[in-house]
């Protein structure tokens, strides 16, 4: 009997030790569960604030349109002569640069770059089938010193590029200058400076002859070349991209880089300030469109973000469309965005100095972010650790790359309405058009260019070919020069 019951109460002992290792498995399984689908589910107070993002950037159809229509306008106020009434945003700076090139072209011919902050100087040679082949190139970059400092300390630098690959019988080359920034010409080899843009403060410069600044500075160190043409970095793309004329007729050419910008091809009849008595024929013209809208914004609806933005630049109220569009500031509004999150509670690292210091959470970072289409957002997290910023939740890593989504999306819709309003001034809506672009955010961003062709298309603009061009505007110098020394 008690042998009996011993083996009941095992027995019973058994069925109770399975049940219970039954439940503690399934229970353990549905933690595990829990917690791996918990980490790619979002809490609701995260997918309220990812709500609010996409509300905050989002840029719907009529928004692109009012850009388009806005920038048409302003177009054709800076064609106008002055009236002494309020002049348009958009300056619309006649190139001097009347001729276009057809791909035929031959001869060696020099280029000096100025982008943002870097420079490059080349010896290139124009092979006559579209393609322009690189001899020598030298790279450097313009330091924060230089880009705050004095005139002549900035411009020696630049001379002493030259040097390096101009040879003695440079004098009698070919030597073309893309400037990058807004500069008022009368000729197709000079041109003051207006505004400095994208940062740069170097003293005595603004109102000053670009050209002969550098001469002086070349005849300083006895370097013997001479610049013959000088043109906007857009113009150099434009004319790059029209020496290889294969994908079709290039319209405009863009920059999306560091900042914006887009220069097309203007009958002369129709740049009614135009001193000159010439009115056959067509112009390049520089529109500089970054500074659309501005100084008072009236069609582009800023978020307290740009407001700062634009308030601690050294460019207070210009350029307001360039400071919500190119790749100098999509990362500082991310920056700006995420301070406001680590103070909402959501995102919990404020300390570290990317997160910190203005300007320290570059634009590539927000391409890198983009980039992760894991679940989890695994090449974030990695990415994240490469810059300090360790132990990030799942919920912090999707908020990021939702902020970085929303605030690329709405600068490339923004663009979007800006190349229509170009299309539409030239007349090409319903013909095939190349537009060249070149800078780093056109070609690197991963969609970028699909959210611009979007874009378009969702305003009736099927007809637009966006073209990469890669060193055009170095490239686009050189082409000018020999053009436009051109005898014919
Ligand atoms: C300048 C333009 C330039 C553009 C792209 C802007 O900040 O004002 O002249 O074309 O940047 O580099």
């Amino acid at each position: 009997m008690d042998r009996l019951n011993d083996k009941r109460i095992v027995a019973g002992v058994t069925v109770v030790a399975v049940m219970v290792g039954a439940a503690a498995m399934f229970f353990l399984n549905k933690r595990n569960r829990t917690s791996l689908t918990s980490r790619s589910t979002l809490q609701p107070a995260y997918e309220q604030a990812i709500a609010q993002i996409k509300q905050k950037f989002e840029v719907p159809t009529d928004y692109i349109q009012r850009i388009k229509e806005g920038m048409e306008s302003e177009f054709k106020l800076g064609l106008s002569k002055p009236t002494g009434e309020k002049p348009s945003s958009i300056k619309m700076l006649p190139s001097f640069i009347d001729r276009i090139p057809t791909g035929h072209e031959t001869g060696i011919s020099y280029a000096l770059d100025i982008g943002g902050s870097n420079l490059r100087t080349m010896k290139l040679e124009l092979d006559g089938h579209g393609k322009v082949k690189t001899i020598l190139i030298r790279k450097s970059s313009i330091s924060h010193e230089l880009q705050t400092g004095d005139a002549d300390a900035l411009f020696d630098f630049i001379a002493a590029s030259i040097g390096d690959v101009v040879d003695e019988t440079a004098e009698s080359n070919n030597f073309g200058f893309t400037f990058s920034f807004p500069v008022d010409q009368t000729d197709v080899s000079s041109g003051k400076l207006i505004k400095w843009t994208k940062g740069f403060q170097t003293k005595n410069v603004e109102g000053q002859d670009v050209v002969e600044l550098l001469n002086n500075a070349l005849e300083r160190s006895g370097i013997r070349a001479k610049v013959t043409v000088l043109i906007n970095d857009t113009v150099g793309t434009l004319i790059s991209s029209a020496y290889d004329p294969s994908d079709g007729e290039t319209v405009a050419g863009v920059i999306l880089g560091t900042g914006t910008n887009a220069s097309y091809i203007e009958s002369k009849a129709n740049i009614e300030k135009l001193e000159t008595g010439e009115k056959e024929g067509v112009m390049v013209i520089n529109t500089e469109w970054g500074n659309f809208d501005s100084p008072a914004y009236s069609v582009l609806e800023p978020t307290e973000f740009d407001l700062t933005i634009d308030k601690n630049s050294p460019n207070f109220s210009c350029q307001h469309f360039e400071k919500m569009v190119s790749g100098m500031y999509l990362g500082e509004i991310v920056r700006l965005a995420l301070v406001d999150f680590a103070e909402a509670g959501f995102f919990s690292h404020r300390n570290s100095s990317y997160i910190l210091t203005p300007y320290r959470f570059g634009t590539e970072f927000m391409s890198e972010i983009e980039r992760d289409d894991t679940m989890q957002l695994i090449h974030v997290d990695a990415f994240l650790k490469r810059i300090d910023i360790n132990n990030t939740s799942y919920q912090e890593r999707k908020l990021l790359k939702e902020l970085c989504h929303a605030v690329a999306l709405r600068s490339a819709r923004l663009v979007s309405g800006a190349i229509a309003a170009i299309v539409d001034r030239m007349g090409k809506k319903d013909t095939k058009s190349v537009v060249a672009i070149d800078g780093a955010l056109f070609e690197h961003y991963p969609g970028y260019a699909g959210h611009i062709e979007q874009g378009l298309k969702e305003i009736g603009y099927n007809n637009v070919v966006l073209k990469l061009i890669k060193e055009g505007s170095g490239y686009g110098a050189a082409i000018a020069a020999n053009v436009m020394s051109s005898t014919e």
